[in-house]
């Protein structure tokens, strides 16, 4: 086995892209490490397709358009954003840095990126606050033990977090083949350390013929709609619902007073060979017809692959892998750099498609026009 190389002071000319961080990352932590954050679930169908559905689109370039004082701002659920591309939630940041969550939002601070801390964070919460300088959201994992969970929110609050974004997709654990063959275990030095104290039922291991999950405590445990009702009622930030992939459940998460909806199938980290989630996207964006803002995540890679999804109805993007790419290999020069390529080729692809502003990005810059549903 070969030990992980030594972090980049500075980044090498041959990074232009995102992807082009990869190989780099790939170097510098361990195979189980790259095991587990770059994995997906079963045959990593999903999470392959999360890249094609991008890749399979086409956009129509048009010319001559007047784009002076052009601008990317957003806003989503009471924050501004100089634009619409935000850092998703990824647990156990320290496996790729050993800063972790403090690089990150170091890197996404210098670019004033919006940024989604995970329940799962390797470092406190509370800390990532104090070391921001950019809008942080918090993402919320409900816990078997509901008293922990309403501590959870309330530090959230405390520490100035500007949302909730409630993870719904990942009751259970998507089978991860890749890193079991890995030998994936979180090492000693990385904990979800938010959960410390936390009372958790014990594991259930299921004996030879029985049941795996039913009968057992943990779906009695999982959150249901019910549950979700409880969170909007129990906080003054705006809760967003992340992990939605039909169009019944956008609208019953609206219904239930969301803030707004992520669709997202976790990075193909769940339930494999679900739709990537760009193709997933039309149908929703019909069904809530603007009643709440929509965001997407999963395979998004390129500035085009932005505006394809705001073109679909999204009012932004959040991006994981590709970032903690950039930390694994340069820590928050990496995640810096990550997100302004990506913000720079969505300046790019939004002029050559004649768009001035984001209110300006329509169906109408997919092509063929049979394309735009
Ligand atoms: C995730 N994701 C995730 N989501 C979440 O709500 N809470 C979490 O703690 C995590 N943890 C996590 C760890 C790792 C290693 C990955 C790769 C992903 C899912 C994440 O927020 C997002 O939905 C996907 O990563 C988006 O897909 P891309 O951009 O990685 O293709
Ligand atoms: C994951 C969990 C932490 O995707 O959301 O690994």
């Amino acid at each position: 086995m070969t030990e992980p190389l030594p972090k980049l002071a500075k980044i090498p000319p041959s990074i232009v892209a995102t992807t082009d961080y990869e190989a780099f990352a790939r170097e510098r932590m361990s195979a189980q490490a790259w095991a587990y954050l770059c994995g997906g679930a079963t045959d990593e169908l999903t999470l392959r397709d999360n890249c094609d559905a991008f890749q399979r689109l086409r956009l129509q370039g048009r010319v001559l358009s007047d784009l002076a004082d052009g601008n990317t701002k957003v806003t989503l659920c009471g924050s501004t954003f100089d634009y619409p591309i935000l850092l998703a939630p990824v647990a156990y940041q320290k496996l790729a840095h050993p800063d972790g969550e403090l690089a990150t939002v170091l890197g996404a601070s210098a670019m004033k990126a919006g940024m989604v801390v995970s329940t799962q964070s390797s470092v406190a919460l509370e800390d990532i606050a104090r070391a921001a300088q950019t809008p942080l959201w918090f993402q919320l994992y409900m816990q078997p033990d509901r008293d922990f969970t309403r501590g959870l929110v309330r530090r959230a609050e405390a520490a100035g977090y500007r949302a909730l974004v409630v993870t719904v997709d990942a009751p259970v654990s998507g089978i991860r083949n890749r890193e079991q063959r890995a030998g994936f275990s979180l090492p000693p030095d990385v904990e979800a350390v938010n959960l410390r104290g936390m009372r958790s039922p014990p594991p259930h291991t299921a004996r030879a013929g029985e049941s795996a999950l039913f009968g057992g405590r943990l779906l009695a445990d999982a959150p249901t709609w019910k549950d979700l009702g409880w969170l909007i009622s129990l906080t003054r930030l705006p809760v967003l619902v992340k992990g939605i992939m039909a169009p019944q459940d956008a609208l019953r998460a609206a219904e239930l007073g969301a803030a707004g909806v992520i669709v997202s199938n976790h990075g193909g980290r769940t339930l494999d060979t679900q739709p990537a989630t760009i193709d997933a996207l039309p149908p929703i964006a019909r069904a809530l017809d603007n009643r709440i803002p929509l965001l997407l995540d999963g395979g998004v890679r390129r500035g085009t692959d932005v505006l394809k999804a705001l073109a679909l109805g999204a009012a932004a993007v959040l991006v994981g892998r590709p970032c903690i790419h950039g930390l694994a290999t340069a820590g928050a020069v990496g995640v810096a750099h990550v997100m302004h390529i990506l913000r720079s080729e969505l300046e790019v692809a939004m002029v050559l498609t004649g768009c001035r502003t984001l209110a300006s990005i329509d169906h109408s810059v997919i092509w063929p026009p049979a394309a735009r549903t």
